[in-house]
Order: structure tokens, then sequence, then C-alpha cells
């Protein structure tokens, strides 16, 4: 429900979620039936997307303002639900407020894990930002997997146009895991960014089509589980109380309620715009 006025009545935890737009949206909707009474601020940051192609400090100082201003509003507890925020920035961000943070990458990483097996290749695909980072190869690297990296900045702009069955979309991806095939035989691909589980059927198909059996896995699911770890089970007990949202943008609000609610898989009803500097 979003519904700003009924949530901070509600006795649940006020947990505040962000990305540099929409993608994360897909960790909110894992979010919302996971923690009844919770209360979500979510803040996309439309008007300086993407992160994706950006560099590091640039990438730190908005994920930083975006933290500060939910800590202001009041969250108990954030989630960097952008792959590149967490890849480049989960460091600053904890440094620059008093809040548990929650990121994708280490949540990421262990449900692919989980999926590989005792086969231990993986692949992740990411914007180049992320794979520029390694964060992904080093968490995985930490659990004992192989990683191959493959960059997809094509991907977030046809996402973001609808373009998610087009024929273009297929062709885009055919050419990026054709290639990530050349290197690796992986046993589960890592959607290492928010936009790609929109896609994850056109993924999984394109890989079948390559003779790939890999299992897709993204890191949404995950870093929900890890974030009602975080809060601890004592703070699970409003089971009768829905979870509630609002949700906060720094460019058009009328994009943001239409592109969002695909994201989210349900409407909208309000958006507040927010200016957060350049
Ligand atoms: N949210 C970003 C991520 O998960 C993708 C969009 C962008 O590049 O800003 O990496």
């Amino acid at each position: 429900m979003s519904n700003p006025e009924a949530s901070r009545t509600s006795r649940g935890p006020v947990i505040g979620v962000f990305d540099s737009g929409f993608g994360g949206l897909t960790v909110l909707r894992e979010l919302l039936p996971l923690i009844p009474g919770a209360h979500y601020i979510y803040l996309g940051d439309t008007a300086r997307l993407p992160y994706g192609a950006k560099s590091r400090e640039t990438i730190a100082r908005y994920a930083v303002s975006s933290a500060q201003f939910l800590e202001q509003q009041g969250a108990e507890l954030l989630v960097i639900a952008c792959n590149t925020a967490t890849a480049l920035a989960l460091q600053d961000v904890r440094l620059a407020v008093t809040l548990p943070v929650v990121g994708v990458i280490e949540p990421g990483a262990s449900a692919v894990a989980h999926a590989a097996g005792s086969a231990k290749d993986v692949l992740v695909l990411a914007t180049s930002a992320t794979v520029q980072s390694h964060a992904y190869h080093d968490a995985c690297l930490a659990l004992g997997l192989r990683t191959t990296e493959i960059a997809c900045p094509l991907l977030v702009p046809l996402v973001e146009e609808g373009w998610g069955d087009h024929h273009v979309t297929k062709e885009v991806l055919r050419i990026y895991l054709k290639d990530a095939l050349a290197q690796c035989t992986p046993s589960a691909v890592l959607l290492g960014c928010t936009h790609y589980p929109l896609i994850k059927h056109v993924i999984t198909s394109v890989l079948r089509e390559l003779a790939s059996d890999a299992a897709v896995i993204d890191s949404a699911h995950a870093t929900a589980h890890a974030v009602t770890a975080q809060l601890g089970l004592n703070r699970r007990g409003h089971a009768d109380v829905p979870a509630t949202f609002e949700c906060f943008a720094t460019d058009s609000t009328d994009k943001f309620q239409r592109l969002g609610s695909s994201f989210l898989d349900q409407e909208i009803d309000s958006v507040t715009l927010l200016d957060l500097g350049g």
C-alpha cells in the first residue's frame, strides 16, 4: 500500500531504500511481503541516472546524498538497492550515516554461490562501473567461486524504454552472452544490476538458445532476506499489518509513477519530487 499517512502510524521499522532510479523497486517488491508493518521510504535518483557509466567519486557523492536524505526522513535501516552504488560506495555510505546499511553485492554473491552448488564457475552481468570495480569478483572469490564479469551497458536503456521483449533486446543479449560463453561455462548467472530482473525470462531464453543450462539468479530476493536478518526476528511481529511505502524521485514524478509501477508490479499512487542538487 502506497500511503505515507497510514505508514508513519504503523509500528514496524522504517526502512530507507535507494537506487539511481527505478531498478531498486525490484528489491522493494521483494521486501514488501517480507516484513509486515514496515514502512519503506524509497528514493529514486532519476535526475542523475544512470550511475553505471559514472566515476567512483561521482557515484559515492550521489549515494551519500540519498542516504543522508533517508536518514533525515527517519529511516532506521538503509538498503542500497543499486548494484553500482553498492559496488562503488558502500563504505562511503556507511561512514556518512549512523544507520545499519545493507547492500546488494554480498547477498547476490551468496545467492549465486548457493545456485552454483559444487560447480564453481559463475557469470556476472552488470553495468560498466560495477564490472570495473570487481566488487562481485571479490565477493564471489571469498566464497570460492571463479567469476567472469561482463558489462552490458545497453540493457538499462532498453529496459527503461519498455523494450524487454523486443527483438533488438534479444539480439543485444545474444552478442553479450556469446562473448561471455566464449570465456566461461557458468553453472549460474548473476544479474548484477537492478534492471535485469525485468528481462530475466529473455536472458534465460537466450542462454538456452546458446546451449547454456545455467541457473539465472538475481540479488533482489537475497537482499530482502538479508534485511530481515539485519533487523532480527524480534522485529517481525506485526503479521496482520500490511507494509506501506512512499516514493521520492529527483526527476519527473509522472515517469516514476508510470515506469515504477511495472518495476514494483503494483500501482504507485503518488511520488514526491525531491531536489538533491547536482
Ligand atoms: N541501478 C543500477 C544498478 O543496479 C542500474 C542503473 C544505473 O546505471 O544507474 O547497477
